[in-house]
Protein backbone atom coordinates (compact mmCIF):
# COMPACT_ATOMS: atom_id res chain seq x y z
CA UNK A 1 0.00 0.00 0.00
CA UNK A 2 1.64 3.27 -1.39
CA UNK A 3 0.58 6.47 1.02
CA UNK A 4 -0.20 9.45 -1.81
CA UNK A 5 0.99 11.82 1.04
CA UNK A 6 4.31 11.73 2.64
CA UNK A 7 4.50 11.99 6.03
CA UNK A 8 7.93 13.55 8.56
CA UNK A 9 5.96 11.21 11.41
CA UNK A 10 8.72 7.96 11.31
CA UNK A 11 7.65 6.43 14.79
CA UNK A 12 4.71 7.46 15.94
CA UNK A 13 3.58 6.00 19.45
CA UNK A 14 -0.08 5.39 20.08
CA UNK A 15 -1.01 4.81 24.03
CA UNK A 16 -4.73 3.61 24.55
CA UNK A 17 -5.22 0.39 22.49
CA UNK A 18 -8.41 0.39 22.81
CA UNK A 19 -11.50 1.26 20.15
CA UNK A 20 -9.96 4.25 18.59
CA UNK A 21 -6.95 3.62 19.64
CA UNK A 22 -6.55 0.28 17.60
CA UNK A 23 -7.89 2.81 14.54
CA UNK A 24 -4.97 5.05 15.34
CA UNK A 25 -2.34 2.56 15.01
CA UNK A 26 -4.09 0.33 12.13
CA UNK A 27 -3.59 4.11 9.65
CA UNK A 28 -0.19 4.90 11.14
CA UNK A 29 0.83 1.93 9.89
CA UNK A 30 -0.40 2.09 6.74
CA UNK A 31 0.83 5.43 6.20
CA UNK A 32 4.29 4.19 6.43
CA UNK A 33 5.02 4.76 10.25
CA UNK A 34 6.54 2.53 12.45
CA UNK A 35 4.32 1.83 15.15
CA UNK A 36 4.48 1.31 18.77
CA UNK A 37 1.23 0.80 21.08
CA UNK A 38 1.09 0.75 24.89
CA UNK A 39 -1.55 0.19 27.32
CA UNK A 40 -1.99 0.56 30.52
CA UNK A 41 -4.03 -2.88 30.82
CA UNK A 42 -2.09 -6.32 30.63
CA UNK A 43 -2.98 -7.96 27.35
CA UNK A 44 -4.77 -4.99 25.72
CA UNK A 45 -1.82 -4.78 23.28
CA UNK A 46 -1.92 -8.29 22.08
CA UNK A 47 -5.71 -7.97 21.38
CA UNK A 48 -5.16 -5.10 19.49
CA UNK A 49 -2.59 -6.27 17.15
CA UNK A 50 -4.63 -9.20 16.74
CA UNK A 51 -7.39 -7.24 15.83
CA UNK A 52 -5.78 -5.13 13.65
CA UNK A 53 -3.76 -7.83 11.38
CA UNK A 54 -7.12 -9.87 11.40
CA UNK A 55 -8.16 -6.26 9.71
CA UNK A 56 -5.18 -6.32 7.25
CA UNK A 57 -5.08 -9.98 6.53
CA UNK A 58 -9.19 -9.28 5.55
CA UNK A 59 -7.82 -6.76 3.42
CA UNK A 60 -5.54 -9.36 1.60
CA UNK A 61 -8.61 -11.39 1.21
CA UNK A 62 -10.10 -8.85 -0.52
CA UNK A 63 -7.43 -8.15 -3.07
CA UNK A 64 -6.91 -4.67 -1.49
CA UNK A 65 -3.12 -5.55 -0.19
CA UNK A 66 -0.97 -8.39 -1.09
CA UNK A 67 0.90 -10.89 0.85
CA UNK A 68 4.27 -8.89 1.25
CA UNK A 69 2.24 -5.63 2.12
CA UNK A 70 0.53 -7.10 5.10
CA UNK A 71 4.19 -8.87 6.39
CA UNK A 72 5.46 -4.83 6.05
CA UNK A 73 2.48 -4.06 7.84
CA UNK A 74 2.46 -6.06 10.85
CA UNK A 75 6.38 -5.39 11.10
CA UNK A 76 5.80 -1.95 11.82
CA UNK A 77 3.37 -2.66 13.98
CA UNK A 78 4.75 -3.02 17.77
CA UNK A 79 4.22 -3.20 21.34
CA UNK A 80 5.51 -1.24 23.50
CA UNK A 81 5.74 -2.72 27.51
CA UNK A 82 6.42 -0.01 28.92
CA UNK A 83 5.92 4.21 28.55
CA UNK A 84 9.84 4.19 28.43
CA UNK A 85 9.75 2.17 25.62
CA UNK A 86 8.26 4.80 23.74
CA UNK A 87 11.53 6.88 24.00
CA UNK A 88 12.11 8.16 20.15
CA UNK A 89 8.96 8.66 19.06
CA UNK A 90 8.14 11.46 16.72
CA UNK A 91 4.90 11.50 17.56
CA UNK A 92 2.54 10.25 20.73
CA UNK A 93 -1.32 10.31 20.08
CA UNK A 94 -3.09 9.53 23.20
CA UNK A 95 -6.49 7.58 23.02
CA UNK A 96 -6.50 6.66 26.66
CA UNK A 97 -9.54 7.10 29.40
CA UNK A 98 -11.74 10.76 28.77
CA UNK A 99 -10.46 12.31 31.92
CA UNK A 100 -8.62 15.41 31.92
CA UNK A 101 -6.70 14.66 35.18
CA UNK A 102 -5.53 11.19 33.63
CA UNK A 103 -4.69 12.65 30.31
CA UNK A 104 -2.54 15.44 31.80
CA UNK A 105 -0.73 12.78 33.83
CA UNK A 106 0.04 10.85 31.17
CA UNK A 107 1.28 14.14 28.97
CA UNK A 108 3.82 14.75 31.94
CA UNK A 109 4.83 11.46 32.06
CA UNK A 110 5.22 11.44 28.33
CA UNK A 111 7.42 14.83 27.85
CA UNK A 112 11.01 14.22 29.52
CA UNK A 113 10.90 10.53 27.99
CA UNK A 114 10.32 11.74 24.37
CA UNK A 115 12.51 14.14 22.65
CA UNK A 116 12.45 18.12 23.07
CA UNK A 117 10.73 18.10 19.29
CA UNK A 118 8.12 15.34 19.62
CA UNK A 119 4.68 16.13 18.86
CA UNK A 120 1.76 15.43 21.25
CA UNK A 121 -1.94 14.27 20.35
CA UNK A 122 -4.77 13.96 22.16
CA UNK A 123 -7.61 12.10 20.23
CA UNK A 124 -10.54 13.92 23.13
CA UNK A 125 -13.84 14.37 22.12
CA UNK A 126 -14.65 16.55 24.65
CA UNK A 127 -11.51 18.21 26.41
CA UNK A 128 -9.96 21.38 26.07
CA UNK A 129 -6.79 20.87 24.29
CA UNK A 130 -5.59 24.11 25.95
CA UNK A 131 -5.99 22.64 29.02
CA UNK A 132 -4.41 19.78 28.34
CA UNK A 133 -1.58 22.06 27.24
CA UNK A 134 -1.62 24.07 30.39
CA UNK A 135 -0.37 20.48 31.86
CA UNK A 136 3.20 20.46 29.80
CA UNK A 137 6.37 22.38 29.86
CA UNK A 138 6.17 23.09 25.96
CA UNK A 139 2.51 23.67 25.25
CA UNK A 140 3.45 24.76 21.48
CA UNK A 141 3.74 21.01 20.63
CA UNK A 142 0.29 19.77 21.56
CA UNK A 143 -2.42 19.49 19.55
CA UNK A 144 -5.95 17.84 19.32
CA UNK A 145 -6.32 15.07 16.49
CA UNK A 146 -9.59 14.03 16.91
CA UNK A 147 -10.27 10.72 15.04
CA UNK A 148 -14.56 9.25 14.75
CA UNK A 149 -15.49 5.85 15.29
CA UNK A 150 -14.43 3.30 14.02
CA UNK A 151 -11.48 4.80 12.67
CA UNK A 152 -10.53 3.42 9.06
CA UNK A 153 -14.26 3.99 8.18
CA UNK A 154 -14.92 7.70 9.19
CA UNK A 155 -12.73 9.62 6.87
CA UNK A 156 -12.36 13.05 8.45
CA UNK A 157 -10.05 13.78 11.46
CA UNK A 158 -10.17 17.42 13.28
CA UNK A 159 -6.98 18.78 13.56
CA UNK A 160 -7.26 21.04 17.11
CA UNK A 161 -4.61 23.81 17.90
CA UNK A 162 -4.52 24.88 21.77
CA UNK A 163 -4.20 28.75 22.05
CA UNK A 164 -0.48 28.26 22.29
CA UNK A 165 0.01 25.47 19.74
CA UNK A 166 2.46 26.05 16.99
CA UNK A 167 1.08 26.55 13.47
CA UNK A 168 3.61 23.89 12.19
CA UNK A 169 2.57 21.37 14.64
CA UNK A 170 -0.74 21.57 12.95
CA UNK A 171 0.21 21.42 9.50
CA UNK A 172 2.39 18.15 10.26
CA UNK A 173 -0.68 16.38 11.59
CA UNK A 174 -2.90 17.53 9.05
CA UNK A 175 -0.40 15.98 6.83
CA UNK A 176 -0.16 12.73 8.35
CA UNK A 177 -4.20 12.58 8.51
CA UNK A 178 -3.76 13.20 4.71
CA UNK A 179 -1.33 9.98 4.27
CA UNK A 180 -3.51 8.10 6.59
CA UNK A 181 -5.93 8.75 3.41
CA UNK A 182 -8.05 10.63 5.62
CA UNK A 183 -9.46 14.30 5.80
CA UNK A 184 -7.90 17.28 7.97
CA UNK A 185 -10.14 20.07 8.97
CA UNK A 186 -8.92 22.71 11.14
CA UNK A 187 -10.87 23.30 13.93
CA UNK A 188 -10.86 26.16 17.22
CA UNK A 189 -10.54 24.34 20.59
CA UNK A 190 -14.00 24.79 21.51
CA UNK A 191 -16.59 22.40 22.59
CA UNK A 192 -17.49 19.72 20.74
CA UNK A 193 -14.93 20.85 17.89
CA UNK A 194 -17.05 21.18 14.43
CA UNK A 195 -18.54 17.69 14.46
CA UNK A 196 -19.81 17.03 17.76
CA UNK A 197 -20.71 20.80 17.59
CA UNK A 198 -22.70 20.80 14.20
CA UNK A 199 -24.44 17.55 15.41
CA UNK A 200 -26.51 18.78 18.64
CA UNK A 201 -29.38 20.16 16.73
CA UNK A 202 -30.71 16.81 14.85
CA UNK A 203 -31.60 15.11 18.36
CA UNK A 204 -32.15 17.72 20.41
CA UNK A 205 -34.71 19.16 18.43
CA UNK A 206 -36.28 15.76 17.21
CA UNK A 207 -36.40 15.52 21.00
CA UNK A 208 -38.46 18.47 21.45
CA UNK A 209 -41.06 17.65 18.70
CA UNK A 210 -41.96 14.44 20.53
CA UNK A 211 -41.68 16.01 23.67
CA UNK A 212 -44.20 18.23 22.52
CA UNK A 213 -46.51 15.44 21.61
CA UNK A 214 -46.32 16.58 18.07
CA UNK A 215 -44.81 13.25 16.50
CA UNK A 216 -43.80 9.81 17.68
CA UNK A 217 -40.24 8.34 17.63
CA UNK A 218 -40.78 6.17 14.23
CA UNK A 219 -42.89 9.65 12.61
CA UNK A 220 -40.03 11.66 13.22
CA UNK A 221 -37.45 9.26 12.07
CA UNK A 222 -40.17 8.42 8.66
CA UNK A 223 -40.30 12.68 8.10
CA UNK A 224 -36.71 13.31 8.14
CA UNK A 225 -35.49 9.89 5.84
CA UNK A 226 -38.29 10.79 3.24
CA UNK A 227 -38.30 14.09 3.53
CA UNK A 228 -34.17 15.58 3.80
CA UNK A 229 -32.88 12.27 2.84
CA UNK A 230 -31.18 11.58 6.19
CA UNK A 231 -29.66 8.13 6.36
CA UNK A 232 -31.04 7.34 9.64
CA UNK A 233 -33.81 9.09 11.68
CA UNK A 234 -32.55 11.06 14.73
CA UNK A 235 -34.00 8.20 17.12
CA UNK A 236 -32.67 5.37 14.93
CA UNK A 237 -29.45 7.26 15.02
CA UNK A 238 -29.55 7.45 18.84
CA UNK A 239 -30.12 3.91 19.36
CA UNK A 240 -27.21 3.04 17.57
CA UNK A 241 -24.78 5.32 19.26
CA UNK A 242 -26.74 4.55 22.60
CA UNK A 243 -27.50 7.06 24.85
CA UNK A 244 -25.05 6.48 27.56
CA UNK A 245 -22.62 7.72 24.57
CA UNK A 246 -24.74 10.71 23.32
CA UNK A 247 -26.09 11.81 26.17
CA UNK A 248 -23.43 13.14 28.41
CA UNK A 249 -22.08 14.83 24.95
CA UNK A 250 -25.32 16.45 24.92
CA UNK A 251 -25.03 17.98 28.53
CA UNK A 252 -21.27 18.55 28.54
CA UNK A 253 -21.23 20.82 25.23
CA UNK A 254 -24.87 22.81 26.72
CA UNK A 255 -22.67 22.87 30.31
CA UNK A 256 -19.99 23.86 28.81
CA UNK A 257 -21.21 26.58 26.41
CA UNK A 258 -23.30 28.43 29.80
CA UNK A 259 -26.39 26.93 29.63
CA UNK A 260 -26.61 28.42 25.62
CA UNK A 261 -30.35 27.10 24.90
CA UNK A 262 -29.50 26.42 21.28
CA UNK A 263 -27.74 22.96 23.15
CA UNK A 264 -30.15 22.49 25.69
CA UNK A 265 -30.65 18.43 26.32
CA UNK A 266 -33.75 16.47 26.75
CA UNK A 267 -35.17 15.27 29.55
CA UNK A 268 -36.86 12.70 27.39
CA UNK A 269 -33.41 11.27 26.47
CA UNK A 270 -31.92 11.86 30.05
CA UNK A 271 -34.60 9.61 31.73
CA UNK A 272 -34.34 6.62 29.07
CA UNK A 273 -30.17 6.88 30.25
CA UNK A 274 -31.06 6.27 33.76
CA UNK A 275 -33.26 3.34 33.05
CA UNK A 276 -30.61 1.89 30.77
CA UNK A 277 -33.17 2.40 28.10
CA UNK A 278 -30.27 2.98 26.02
CA UNK A 279 -30.62 1.50 22.25
CA UNK A 280 -29.84 -1.02 20.08
CA UNK A 281 -27.22 -2.71 22.40
CA UNK A 282 -29.03 -3.10 25.16
CA UNK A 283 -32.04 -4.60 22.95
CA UNK A 284 -34.19 -1.28 23.99
CA UNK A 285 -33.93 1.73 22.99
CA UNK A 286 -36.88 4.64 20.93
CA UNK A 287 -37.14 1.20 19.54
CA UNK A 288 -37.30 -2.19 20.50
CA UNK A 289 -34.99 -5.10 19.03
CA UNK A 290 -35.33 -8.10 18.11
CA UNK A 291 -32.64 -10.28 16.87
CA UNK A 292 -30.81 -7.06 16.00
CA UNK A 293 -33.94 -5.49 13.96
CA UNK A 294 -35.58 -2.52 15.12
CA UNK A 295 -39.44 -3.52 15.62
CA UNK A 296 -40.94 -0.26 14.00
CA UNK A 297 -45.05 0.59 14.60
CA UNK A 298 -46.72 0.14 11.15
CA UNK A 299 -48.19 3.16 9.72
CA UNK A 300 -51.19 3.97 9.74
CA UNK A 301 -53.14 3.62 6.45
CA UNK A 302 -54.57 6.80 4.29
CA UNK A 303 -58.42 6.93 5.54
CA UNK A 304 -60.90 6.00 3.03
CA UNK A 305 -63.15 9.27 2.57
CA UNK A 306 -66.61 9.14 0.56
CA UNK A 307 -67.12 12.60 0.38
CA UNK A 308 -64.07 14.67 -0.84
CA UNK A 309 -64.84 18.31 0.17
CA UNK A 310 -63.67 21.50 -1.97
CA UNK A 311 -60.24 22.61 -1.41
CA UNK A 312 -59.40 26.22 -0.66
CA UNK A 313 -55.39 27.47 -0.28
CA UNK A 314 -54.31 30.08 1.62
CA UNK A 315 -52.48 33.05 -0.85
CA UNK A 316 -49.69 33.25 1.63
CA UNK A 317 -49.24 29.09 1.41
CA UNK A 318 -45.35 28.77 1.02
CA UNK A 319 -44.85 27.45 -2.98
CA UNK A 320 -48.39 28.09 -3.65
CA UNK A 321 -48.74 27.41 -7.39
CA UNK A 322 -46.64 24.56 -6.21
CA UNK A 323 -49.31 23.32 -4.15
CA UNK A 324 -52.30 24.29 -6.63
CA UNK A 325 -50.42 22.13 -9.42
CA UNK A 326 -50.23 19.08 -7.08
CA UNK A 327 -53.64 19.43 -6.17
CA UNK A 328 -54.85 19.74 -9.58
CA UNK A 329 -52.82 16.67 -10.32
CA UNK A 330 -54.56 14.83 -7.45
CA UNK A 331 -57.99 15.83 -8.84
CA UNK A 332 -59.13 18.03 -6.11
CA UNK A 333 -61.50 19.97 -6.37
CA UNK A 334 -60.20 23.95 -6.34
CA UNK A 335 -61.91 26.61 -5.23
CA UNK A 336 -60.64 29.91 -6.36
CA UNK A 337 -62.83 32.73 -4.54
CA UNK A 338 -61.28 35.54 -2.23
CA UNK A 339 -61.89 32.88 0.90
CA UNK A 340 -63.41 29.62 1.56
CA UNK A 341 -66.69 28.17 0.87
CA UNK A 342 -68.64 27.17 3.88
CA UNK A 343 -67.60 23.33 3.15
CA UNK A 344 -64.13 23.84 2.34
CA UNK A 345 -60.97 21.83 3.38
CA UNK A 346 -58.76 25.32 4.25
CA UNK A 347 -55.09 24.56 3.41
CA UNK A 348 -51.92 26.37 5.06
CA UNK A 349 -48.28 26.37 4.34
CA UNK A 350 -46.89 28.21 6.94
CA UNK A 351 -42.71 28.76 7.59
CA UNK A 352 -42.26 28.41 11.17
CA UNK A 353 -45.67 29.52 12.56
CA UNK A 354 -47.92 26.54 13.71
CA UNK A 355 -51.03 26.34 11.86
CA UNK A 356 -53.19 27.55 14.89
CA UNK A 357 -51.34 31.31 14.20
CA UNK A 358 -51.96 31.87 10.89
CA UNK A 359 -55.71 30.46 11.01
CA UNK A 360 -55.64 33.39 13.81
CA UNK A 361 -54.13 35.56 12.14
CA UNK A 362 -55.79 35.10 8.64
CA UNK A 363 -59.00 34.71 9.89
CA UNK A 364 -60.12 30.74 8.78
CA UNK A 365 -62.25 28.84 10.23
CA UNK A 366 -59.57 26.59 12.55
CA UNK A 367 -62.33 23.61 12.59
CA UNK A 368 -61.45 22.78 8.63
CA UNK A 369 -57.41 24.59 8.76
CA UNK A 370 -54.71 22.24 7.84
CA UNK A 371 -51.44 22.84 7.42
CA UNK A 372 -48.66 21.16 4.61
CA UNK A 373 -44.95 21.61 5.23
CA UNK A 374 -43.58 22.80 1.72
CA UNK A 375 -39.83 23.91 2.70
CA UNK A 376 -39.02 21.58 0.58
CA UNK A 377 -40.62 20.85 -2.86
CA UNK A 378 -43.30 18.39 -3.36
CA UNK A 379 -41.55 16.84 -5.97
CA UNK A 380 -37.80 16.59 -3.92
CA UNK A 381 -39.84 14.32 -1.26
CA UNK A 382 -40.81 11.05 -0.50
CA UNK A 383 -43.26 12.24 1.88
CA UNK A 384 -45.96 14.74 2.36
CA UNK A 385 -46.69 15.70 5.92
CA UNK A 386 -49.93 17.55 6.76
CA UNK A 387 -50.39 19.18 10.94
CA UNK A 388 -53.78 20.01 12.72
CA UNK A 389 -54.60 22.48 14.48
CA UNK A 390 -56.17 21.88 18.27
CA UNK A 391 -60.10 22.58 16.30
CA UNK A 392 -59.67 20.57 13.17
CA UNK A 393 -62.38 18.25 12.75
CA UNK A 394 -61.73 14.74 12.12
CA UNK A 395 -63.50 14.66 9.05
CA UNK A 396 -61.17 17.25 7.95
CA UNK A 397 -58.08 15.65 8.53
CA UNK A 398 -59.24 12.05 6.97
CA UNK A 399 -60.21 14.40 4.06
CA UNK A 400 -56.72 16.03 3.54
CA UNK A 401 -55.04 12.47 4.79
CA UNK A 402 -56.67 10.85 2.18
CA UNK A 403 -56.36 13.34 -0.99
CA UNK A 404 -52.59 13.92 -0.63
CA UNK A 405 -52.69 10.04 -0.77
CA UNK A 406 -54.05 9.46 -3.84
CA UNK A 407 -50.55 9.21 -6.06
CA UNK A 408 -49.79 6.40 -3.08
CA UNK A 409 -47.32 9.17 -1.88
CA UNK A 410 -46.69 8.40 2.41
CA UNK A 411 -48.37 11.03 4.11
CA UNK A 412 -47.77 11.60 7.98
CA UNK A 413 -50.53 13.63 10.10
CA UNK A 414 -48.78 15.09 12.79
CA UNK A 415 -50.38 17.82 15.68
CA UNK A 416 -49.50 21.64 15.68
CA UNK A 417 -46.07 22.36 15.21
CA UNK A 418 -44.05 25.90 14.95
CA UNK A 419 -42.51 24.71 11.49
CA UNK A 420 -43.74 20.88 11.59
CA UNK A 421 -40.76 19.06 12.04
CA UNK A 422 -38.35 19.06 8.45
CA UNK A 423 -38.62 23.13 9.14
CA UNK A 424 -37.54 23.04 12.55
CA UNK A 425 -34.93 20.54 12.42
CA UNK A 426 -33.49 21.91 8.81
CA UNK A 427 -33.80 25.61 10.37
CA UNK A 428 -31.80 24.30 13.75
CA UNK A 429 -28.99 22.53 11.87
CA UNK A 430 -27.91 25.37 9.89
CA UNK A 431 -28.44 28.06 12.62
CA UNK A 432 -25.94 26.16 14.32
CA UNK A 433 -23.44 25.74 11.56
CA UNK A 434 -23.92 29.47 10.67
CA UNK A 435 -23.28 30.33 14.20
CA UNK A 436 -20.37 28.05 13.94
CA UNK A 437 -18.77 29.97 11.24
CA UNK A 438 -19.76 33.28 13.33
CA UNK A 439 -17.63 32.10 16.06
CA UNK A 440 -14.78 31.37 13.66
CA UNK A 441 -14.77 27.93 14.80
CA UNK A 442 -13.69 26.81 11.21
CA UNK A 443 -14.17 28.03 7.70
CA UNK A 444 -17.48 27.30 5.44
CA UNK A 445 -15.27 24.72 3.67
CA UNK A 446 -14.29 22.50 6.64
CA UNK A 447 -17.88 22.90 8.26
CA UNK A 448 -19.26 20.85 5.20
CA UNK A 449 -16.89 18.79 4.95
CA UNK A 450 -16.89 17.46 8.67
CA UNK A 451 -20.79 17.32 8.68
CA UNK A 452 -20.71 15.43 5.68
CA UNK A 453 -18.29 13.06 6.41
CA UNK A 454 -18.35 12.54 10.69
CA UNK A 455 -21.90 12.62 10.58
CA UNK A 456 -22.89 11.49 6.97
CA UNK A 457 -26.13 14.39 6.10
CA UNK A 458 -26.85 14.42 2.97
CA UNK A 459 -25.43 17.52 2.32
CA UNK A 460 -23.25 19.91 4.28
CA UNK A 461 -25.72 22.20 6.59
CA UNK A 462 -24.92 25.93 4.63
CA UNK A 463 -25.72 23.59 1.59
CA UNK A 464 -28.74 22.46 3.18
CA UNK A 465 -29.14 26.25 3.79
CA UNK A 466 -28.38 27.83 0.58
CA UNK A 467 -30.44 24.71 -0.99
CA UNK A 468 -33.92 25.59 0.28
CA UNK A 469 -33.04 29.44 0.76
CA UNK A 470 -31.40 31.70 3.44
CA UNK A 471 -34.52 33.58 3.57
CA UNK A 472 -37.02 31.15 4.17
CA UNK A 473 -34.55 29.42 6.38
CA UNK A 474 -34.41 33.09 8.05
CA UNK A 475 -37.95 33.19 8.09
CA UNK A 476 -38.50 29.85 9.88
CA UNK A 477 -36.53 30.88 12.54
CA UNK A 478 -38.19 34.41 13.43
CA UNK A 479 -41.55 32.96 13.30
CA UNK A 480 -40.78 29.50 15.61
CA UNK A 481 -39.20 31.93 18.51
CA UNK A 482 -42.53 34.07 17.70
CA UNK A 483 -44.85 30.51 18.46
CA UNK A 484 -42.45 29.74 21.30
CA UNK A 485 -40.61 32.53 22.73
CA UNK A 486 -37.79 30.57 23.01
CA UNK A 487 -34.24 32.15 22.68
CA UNK A 488 -33.09 28.76 20.99
CA UNK A 489 -34.35 29.72 17.70
CA UNK A 490 -32.69 33.20 17.47
CA UNK A 491 -31.16 33.37 14.11
CA UNK A 492 -26.77 33.24 13.96
CA UNK A 493 -25.78 36.67 12.70
CA UNK A 494 -23.88 34.64 9.90
CA UNK A 495 -27.49 33.84 8.39
CA UNK A 496 -29.10 36.63 9.20
CA UNK A 497 -27.00 39.23 7.57
CA UNK A 498 -26.24 36.31 4.38
CA UNK A 499 -29.90 35.54 4.14
CA UNK A 500 -30.77 39.15 4.14
CA UNK A 501 -28.49 40.38 1.42
CA UNK A 502 -29.63 37.36 -0.62
CA UNK A 503 -25.71 35.73 -0.52
CA UNK A 504 -24.97 32.20 -0.11
CA UNK A 505 -24.34 30.91 3.65
CA UNK A 506 -21.04 30.10 2.43
CA UNK A 507 -19.89 33.00 1.15
CA UNK A 508 -16.82 34.64 3.41
CA UNK A 509 -16.23 37.93 4.11
CA UNK A 510 -13.10 39.09 1.87
N1 LIG B 1 -15.27 5.61 21.13
C1 LIG B 1 -15.57 6.66 20.42
O1 LIG B 1 -16.57 6.71 19.71
C2 LIG B 1 -14.63 7.86 20.43
C3 LIG B 1 -14.65 8.74 19.35
C4 LIG B 1 -13.76 9.82 19.33
C5 LIG B 1 -12.91 10.01 20.39
N2 LIG B 1 -12.93 9.14 21.45
C6 LIG B 1 -11.97 9.37 22.54
O2 LIG B 1 -10.90 8.45 22.40
C7 LIG B 1 -10.40 8.09 23.69
C8 LIG B 1 -10.44 6.59 23.85
O3 LIG B 1 -11.73 6.12 23.62
P1 LIG B 1 -12.03 4.57 23.35
O4 LIG B 1 -13.46 4.51 22.93
O5 LIG B 1 -10.99 4.01 22.47
O6 LIG B 1 -11.88 3.97 24.82
P2 LIG B 1 -11.64 2.43 25.24
O7 LIG B 1 -12.16 2.32 26.61
O8 LIG B 1 -12.11 1.51 24.17
O9 LIG B 1 -10.04 2.32 25.27
C9 LIG B 1 -9.24 3.04 26.16
C10 LIG B 1 -7.98 2.23 26.40
O10 LIG B 1 -7.06 3.06 27.11
C11 LIG B 1 -6.45 2.29 28.14
N3 LIG B 1 -6.02 3.23 29.18
C12 LIG B 1 -6.81 3.91 30.04
N4 LIG B 1 -6.06 4.72 30.81
C13 LIG B 1 -4.77 4.53 30.43
C14 LIG B 1 -3.54 5.09 30.84
N5 LIG B 1 -3.48 6.00 31.80
N6 LIG B 1 -2.43 4.70 30.20
C15 LIG B 1 -2.47 3.76 29.22
N7 LIG B 1 -3.61 3.19 28.80
C16 LIG B 1 -4.75 3.59 29.38
C17 LIG B 1 -7.50 1.31 28.58
O11 LIG B 1 -6.90 0.17 29.19
C18 LIG B 1 -8.20 0.98 27.27
O12 LIG B 1 -7.63 -0.13 26.63
C19 LIG B 1 -11.22 8.89 24.69
O13 LIG B 1 -10.57 10.10 24.97
C20 LIG B 1 -12.50 9.14 23.93
O14 LIG B 1 -13.20 10.27 24.39
C21 LIG B 1 -13.76 8.06 21.48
Amino acid sequence: MQAKYDTDFRVVAVIGAGAMGRGIAQLAAQAGCQVRLFDQQAGAVDAARQAIGAQWDRMQEKGKLDAAEVGALKGRLQGAASLEALAGSDLAIEAIVERLDVKRQLFASLEPILGPDAVLASNTSSLSITALGAGVQRPERLAGLHFFNPVPLMKVVEVIPGLRTEAAVCERLAKLVKAMGHTPVRAQDTPGFIVNHAGRAYNTEALRIVGEGIADFATVDRILRDQVGFRLGPFELMDLTALDVSQPVMESIYHQYYEEPRYRPSVIAAQRLAGGVLGRKTGAGFYRYQDNQAQVPPEPAAPQVAEMPPVWVSPRAARRAELLQLLKDLGAQIETGASPSMHALTLVAPLGFDVTTVAVVDRHDPARTVGIDLLVEDAATRRRVLATNPATRSDMRDAAHALFARDGKPVSVIRDSGGFVTQRVVASIVNLATDICQQGICTPADLETAVTLGLGYPLGPLAMGDRWGGASILEVLFNMQTVYGDTRYRPSPWLRRRAAIGLSLRHEEA
